[in-house]
């Protein structure tokens, strides 16, 4: 059976470690679709036209290692705002959302464009303050030499292009559960997704 879990939410506010609890505990496959953008501005970055790198993405390119400093966001950013590289990454994530049994897709236009008929949407959101926190931790953590300023400047620079573009904005769908996690530890965000998930699953079994 089909089974498909929305989140989206703006950028370190938790929705990719909430999509992997929620995939785990429900046995659903998992993507974060936010690394096919990271891989097409890798690619971009080491020179390709990031068109041709979008259509001709290959599993492999998923996996690098060099995917989650704060260089390629901002090159995973930029890419996004092409509707061409957008399309040519459309029917994989379609695809994996409806594989049979259950999938969690996360990142900004999952309950608004590549699953508007999911049948869980969740926004996860946080503070300004709270998001910059955690994914300085994170990239300090993975050895990224990075002030706390500069990561608030990030986010902040690809919340407003990610929002404001004209493809595809980040949004909420108007259907879409809200969970503002800014002052929730981890546990309490993942059992709220879960509830949520749950609630649903009973009405359709
Ligand atoms: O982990 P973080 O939330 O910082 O970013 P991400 O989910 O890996 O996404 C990186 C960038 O890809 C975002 O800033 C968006 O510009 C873009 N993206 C998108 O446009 N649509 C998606 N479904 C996922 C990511």
């Amino acid at each position: 059976m089909a089974f498909t879990v929305a989140i989206d939410g703006p950028a370190a506010s938790g929705k990719g470690t909430i999509a992997r609890a929620v995939a785990a505990r429900f046995g659903f496959g998992h993507l974060d679709t936010g690394l096919l953008y990271r891989a097409t501005g890798r690619r971009m970055l080491d020179g390709e036209d990031p068109l041709e790198a979008a259509r001709n993405l290959r599993a492999e390119d998923l996996q690098r290692s060099d995917l989650r400093g704060g260089d390629v966001a901002q090159a995973a950013s930029r890419v996004a705002v092409d509707s061409a590289v957008r399309a040519a990454l459309l029917d994989f994530q379609r695809a994996f959302a409806r594989r049979g049994g259950g999938a969690v897709l996360d990142g900004r236009d999952i309950g608004t464009v590549i699953c508007p008929d999911a049948d869980v949407k969740l926004f996860i959101t946080a503070s300004d303050e709270v998001r910059a926190a955690r994914r300085h931790a994170e990239l300090s953590a993975a050895g990224e030499d990075v002030t706390l300023a500069a990561v608030l400047a990030d986010l902040k620079q690809r919340d407003t292009r990610d929002a404001a573009r004209a493809t595809a904005p980040m949004k909420p769908a108007a259907d879409a559960v809200l969970i503002d996690t800014s002052a929730m530890g981890i546990e309490d965000a993942v059992a709220a997704a879960v509830a949520e998930v749950s609630r649903r699953l009973e009405t359709v079994r």
